[in-house]
C-alpha cells in the first residue's frame, strides 16, 4: 500500500513534470528548454532579452531551418552562411565574422554563457553578420534543411577522453552523414583538436565519410597551414602546454 502510494504519487508530480522539463519527442527533445529553467541565471534570461534580437533559444532556432538567411539575417538567399560548432567565448567566432563581412556566421553553443560572450564580443565589434543559437551539436540536422550551409569550423570539441564515453563525441557516422547533406557542394569543413587520440579517432570517420579528406597535420604549428590559421582561446591554452593541435579540413566535392 505504502509503495503503491508512492509510485502513486511520482507518477502524478514528477513524471509530467520531467515531461515538460525535457519535451517527450521531436525536435530538441533532447534538450532542457529555456523557458523551463526553474531559476534562470543573467546569460539564460540574456538569451531571451538584452540579446534576444542576435540570439535565439532552441524553439526559436528550430523555427529558422531551411531559412536562416532570410529570416534570421534578412539577406539574399545566394549570401554564404557559415557554421561554427561549440564557439566557447567567441574569439574565432568575432574574428570569422569580422574579416568575413560579405558572409554570414551562425554559431551553435549549448552552455549559457560561453553562448552570450560569443554574441556579445561579436556584436560589440560591429559584426551584424552574426547569430547564435542554443541547440546541441550532436542534433544539429534538426536545424537545416539539405544544402542551406556553406562552410562548418569545430574547433576543440570536448574531446571525451574515457573509453566509456566516446560514445559522446560529435565526430561519427552519423553525424557526418548529416552534415555533408546540409552543406553546400565544393564546401568544407575544419576540425581542430588537441587531443590525438579523438584526431585519430574522427579521421577514421572522415575518411569513411563522403568527405573528401585534403588537408592533414598532426602538429599545426609546424605545418604549412600555420600561416593561416587563427589561435582559438583554448588553441592558446594548449600552445602555453607544448602540446602539438591536430587539424584536418575535408571537402565536399
Ligand atoms: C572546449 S570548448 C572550445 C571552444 C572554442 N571552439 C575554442 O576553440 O576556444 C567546447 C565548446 O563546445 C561547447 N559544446 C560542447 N558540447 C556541445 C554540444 N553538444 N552542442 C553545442 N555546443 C557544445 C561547450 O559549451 C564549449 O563552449
Amino acid at each position: 500500500m505504502f509503495v503503491n502510494t508512492i509510485i502513486f504519487n511520482y507518477c502524478c508530480s514528477v513524471q509530467p513534470l520531467l515531461e515538460t522539463i525535457y519535451m517527450k519527442s521531436g525536435p530538441h527533445s533532447h534538450m532542457r528548454l529555456t523557458k523551463n529553467l526553474p531559476k534562470p541565471t543573467y546569460y539564460a534570461a540574456a538569451l531571451n532579452g538584452e540579446f534576444a534580437q542576435h540570439a535565439y533559444n532552441e524553439e526559436r532556432a528550430i523555427e529558422f531551418c531551411g531559412k536562416w538567411r532570410s529570416l534570421a539575417f534578412s539577406s539574399p538567399l545566394d549570401q554564404p552562411l557559415d557554421l561554427e560548432i561549440g564557439t566557447g567565448n567567441g574569439f574565432y567566432f568575432t574574428h570569422h565574422a569580422s574579416t568575413h563581412k560579405d558572409r554570414l556566421l551562425l554559431g551553435i553553443e549549448l552552455k549559457y554563457k560561453p553562448l552570450i560572450q560569443t554574441i556579445r564580443r561579436a556584436l560589440r565589434a560591429g559584426c551584424e553578420n552574426a547569430r547564435i543559437a542554443r541547440y546541441n551539436a550532436n542534433f544539429i540536422w534538426e536545424l537545416f534543411e539539405d544544402e542551406e550551409l556553406n562552410n562548418v569550423y569545430i574547433h576543440f570539441p570536448d574531446p571525451w577522453i574515457k573509453k566509456s564515453k566516446k560514445k559522446n563525441r560529435l565526430i561519427n557516422t552519423k553525424f557526418l552523414n548529416q552534415l555533408f547533406t546540409k552543406q553546400k557542394e565544393g564546401m568544407f569543413v575544419e576540425f581542430k583538436t588537441d587531443s590525438l587520440d579523438y584526431f585519430e579517432w574522427a579521421m577514421e570517420f572522415f575518411e569513411a565519410s563522403s568527405y573528401r579528406v585534403e588537408h592533414v597535420t598532426r602538429d599545426l604549428h609546424n605545418s604549412e597551414f600555420a600561416e593561416s590559421n587563427f589561435e582559438t582561446h583554448f588553441e592558446k591554452i594548449f600552445l602555453k602546454q607544448n602540446i602539438k593541435i591536430n587539424y584536418t579540413k575535408v571537402f565536399k566535392s
